[in-house]
């Protein structure tokens, strides 16, 4: 495959669904080679083949975001694997369950957090030191709840905001050293973490999109790609909402 990114290499997390693996195609699609990352093996190998068989290059490594050891691994791998790291798209996350916030587990607030908001910190952690060498691009995945509030999402909310301070505060240490990091914020987008919710009636309305549709794993790539590409060169510490008008209201 030809493209922009001819001859660069994209990590992607949480890339056995959704919005990662639509990222990791998308990559794909504009020549770079792809490190699929997610604790999901059989999605991960998926698309892989996906990737193949459109003509790419992509490689699955199982790697916990929440884990320093297993991180560092990845990148590790990822370097053995294809050379150099130009992209990272730090997607992987977990919504958890829709309670107020005095009613969540401990146990859980943890585990999102880790996932969530620590993951993004050490992908960064052992990212960035491969970018320092020749410059980068890393986009987080926040979300319309790391913009404003939303109601029984206190954990997820706090995660997704927490990412996006750490993007803005991130983009700051790198603005003068060649990397250039964003955070995408996604509305409601048509994947397996919104199609399994037990009780769509305990979310809010203003967690759903203002245009007829909801959003696509495509609309998300796009914008990843656009940040990562020579497009948006003077671009850095944003945080692009993707998401029908969501957090417009
Ligand atoms: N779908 C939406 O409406 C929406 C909206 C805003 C933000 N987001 C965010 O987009 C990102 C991707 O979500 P999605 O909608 O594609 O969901 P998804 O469930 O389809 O994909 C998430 C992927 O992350 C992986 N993952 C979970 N925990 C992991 C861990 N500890 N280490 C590595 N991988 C792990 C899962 O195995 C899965 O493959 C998440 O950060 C999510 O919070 C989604």
């Amino acid at each position: 495959m030809a493209g922009r990114f001819e001859g660069k290499v994209a990590l992607v997390t949480g890339a056995a669904s959704g919005i990662g693996r639509g990222s990791a195609q998308a990559f794909a699609q504009e020549g770079a080679s792809v490190v699929v990352a997610d604790v999901a093996e059989d999605g991960g190998h998926e698309t892989v083949k996906l990737i193949e068989d459109a003509g790419g290059r992509a490689a699955f490594v199982r790697a916990d975001v929440s884990k320093a050891a297993e991180v560092e691994a990845l990148v590790e791998q990822a370097i053995a694997t294809f050379g150099r790291l130009d992209y990272a798209h730090n997607n992987a996350g977990v919504l958890g369950t829709a309670r107020p916030a005095h009613e969540i587990d401990e146990a859980d607030w943890d585990r999102l957090i880790a996932i969530n908001l620590k993951g993004v910190w050490l992908c960064m952690k052992y990212e960035v030191p491969q970018m320092l060498e020749h410059g980068g691009a890393i986009v987080n995945t926040s979300s319309a709840a790391g913009l404003v509030g939303m109601q029984a999402l206190g954990a997820y909310t706090a995660s997704k905001h927490g990412v996006a301070g750490l993007t803005k505060s991130a983009a700051l240490d790198y603005a003068k050293l060649g990397i250039r990091v964003n955070a995408v914020c996604p509305g409601g987008v048509d994947t397996p973490l919104v199609r399994n919710i037990e009780d769509p009636g305990s979310f809010p309305p203003q967690a759903m999109p203002v245009m007829p549709r909801f959003g696509t794993p495509e609309d998300i790539a796009n914008a990843v790609i656009w940040l990562c590409s020579d497009d948006s060169s003077y671009v850095t510490g944003h945080l692009l909402s993707v998401d029908g008008a969501m957090t417009v209201q």
